[in-house]
C-alpha cells in the first residue's frame, strides 16, 4: 500500500481552515485525464459505495505506468462548509476489488447494477472473482462497460453492452443450475467459469466502435472477441500465475475455441449453453429495436 500526503501548497490552502470536517472513505478516484502535469489541485470524481461525488485533489496523481487502471485510495477528505470536498492525502491500494469499493455506482441504471451485483454473488470461486474485479479495474472496462452498446445488431443502444452480458449470464447460471439427466452434469466450478464468461464475453466491444458509431479498423480485422482478449491481457496473466488451466480454459471460451478442448471443464458444452444464451438475449434485443 502506497501513501500519498498532501503537497504543500495543501498545507497553506487549509491552514484557516479549521472548521472543515475530516474523515476517511475507500473508493476510486477517477481523474480528468491522467496524462496531464498536475497543478497544485486537480477536479476528479470520488466513486464510494454511498455514490459518486465531485472532489478537489491535492495528492499526486496515479503514475503514468499505471494509466491503465483506476485508482483505489483509502481517502482523507476535508468537507469545508462551502461544501467542496477536498481529497488532502491517500492510501493506494490496487490490490483492493473495485466493485467492492462501488464500482456499480458508476452504472446509471440501478436496478441493472443490483442484477450484475447477484450475479457477483453467485461466483464463488475466489481466483474468478478476483479477475472480475481486476477486468473491472481497467479504465476502459470500469466506464466503458456501462456506456457501451453492444454492436449495431442488436442491444444498439447506449448501455446495451451491460444488459446484454447480465441477460446472457442470468441465463446461464440458471441453465447450468438445472439437472438434467439428458445433458452434462456442471460443477460448480463451471458454473462460476461460465458466469465470469459470460458477463465479459463481449468486452472487446468497449474498444470496437468509434465515437461516430463505426467499426475500428481494428475490429473489422481481429473482431471484438480477439480484442476483449487482448484488453483483459494484464488480469489474465495474473490469474495465469495462479492457475493456468482456468486462465486458459476462460481464454478458450472467450475465443470459442473449445471443439477439441482437452481438461477438466467440459469447455464444449459450457461454450454451448453461452452461445444459445447469447442468441436468445440478442434476438430479445433485436425485438426491442
Ligand atoms: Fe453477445
Amino acid at each position: 500500500m502506497e501513501q500519498i500526503s498532501m503537497n504543500r501548497m495543501c498545507h497553506e490552502a487549509f491552514e484557516i481552515a479549521a472548521d472543515a470536517h475530516r474523515y476517511v472513505r475507500e473508493g476510486l478516484l477517477l481523474w480528468d485525464d491522467v496524462s496531464q502535469i498536475d497543478p497544485p489541485s486537480c477536479p476528479a470524481l470520488l466513486v464510494t459505495q454511498d455514490g459518486v461525488f465531485p472532489v478537489q485533489c491535492w495528492v499526486d496523481r496515479p503514475s503514468a505506468c499505471d494509466g491503465d487502471v483506476v485508482d483505489k485510495v483509502e481517502a482523507v477528505i476535508l468537507s469545508m462548509p462551502n461544501g467542496v470536498l477536498h481529497v488532502v492525502s491517500v492510501k493506494r491500494d490496487n490490490a483492493l476489488d473495485p466493485i467492492d469499493l462501488g464500482a456499480l455506482r458508476i452504472c446509471p441504471d440501478a436496478d441493472l447494477a443490483e442484477h450484475f451485483h447477484d450475479l457477483l454473488e453467485r461466483v464463488e470461486t475466489p481466483m474468478l472473482r478476483r479477475f472480475i474485479g481486476d477486468v473491472f479495474s481497467l479504465r476502459q472496462v470500469f466506464q466503458g462497460f456501462w456506456e457501451a452498446t453492444a454492436g449495431t445488431r442488436h442491444h444498439a443502444w447506449a448501455g446495451g453492452l451491460a444488459r446484454h452480458s447480465v441477460e446472457v449470464a442470468e441465463r446461464v447460471a440458471s441453465d447450468m443450475s438445472r439437472s438434467d439427466p439428458d445433458s452434462v452434469m456442471f460443477t460448480e466450478a463451471e458454473r462460476d467459469l461460465a458466469i465470469a464468461v459470460s458477463l465479459l464475453h463481449d468486452i472487446g466491444k468497449t474498444i470496437s466502435y468509434t465515437a461516430d458509431g463505426f467499426c475500428t479498423p481494428r475490429a473489422l480485422m481481429l473482431g471484438h472477441e480477439v480484442l476483449g482478449v487482448e484488453l483483459m491481457h494484464k488480469p489474465l496473466e495474473a490469474l495465469r500465475v495462479e492457475q493456468v488451466d482456468l486462465a486458459d480454459a476462460l481464454t478458450a471460451l472467450l475465443l470459442s475455441r473449445t471443439r477439441f478442448a482437452q481438461g477438466r471443464f467440459h469447455l464444449e458444452a459450457i461454450r454451448q449453453v453461452i452461445s444459445k444464451a447469447d442468441r436468445d438475449s440478442a434476438r430479445r434485443g433485436l425485438a426491442r429495436l
